[in-house]
């Protein structure tokens, strides 16, 4: 289960990525906000970290303006790594590297097309389980 969330700068972005995991048959909760209004980030931003932390969703993904404050608010919560990225090879390194549990996007700065690719490379990568990287991971927790 995939986690998603997002401000009212995000909205017309979560819109998109929704449809795109139905078409990929992958089953996600939506977390709100449900419009264009101007909303508070950090509700949403806490609601899916909180979510992913739990382990009731494997995965998270939030989308603000640019990302930013959303990805600020869920790495606050314990447990959390959340990447903000705005191309491929990030979405792959963060996976590999620190198998980030929550993808940030910036819905005013990645097109639909990007952003959905950047999605697919997110969740089909899996973390490389490299000794220094599970040793550098449990740094952050430290
Ligand atoms: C909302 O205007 C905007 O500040 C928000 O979406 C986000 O970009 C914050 O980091």
């Amino acid at each position: 289960m995939i986690a998603i969330g997002c401000d009212h700068g995000g909205f017309e972005l979560k819109q998109e990525i929704m449809k795109h995991l139905q078409d990929r048959n992958l089953e996600y909760k939506d977390f709100g906000c449900y419009s264009t209004d101007s909303v508070d980030y950090p509700e949403y931003g806490k609601a899916v970290a909180n979510a992913v932390a739990a382990g009731e969703c494997e995965r998270g993904i939030l989308i603000c303006g640019t990302g930013i404050g959303i990805s600020i608010t869920a790495n606050k919560v314990k447990g959390i790594r959340a990447a903000l990225c705005t191309d491929c090879f990030m979405a792959e390194a963060t996976r590999l590297h620190n198998d980030a549990n929550i993808l940030a996007l910036g819905g005013r700065v990645v097109g639909a097309g990007l952003a959905l690719k950047i999605v697919d490379t997110f969740l089909d990568t899996e973390f490389s389980n490299d000794e220094r990287h599970i040793r550098r991971i449990a740094q952050i927790e430290d």
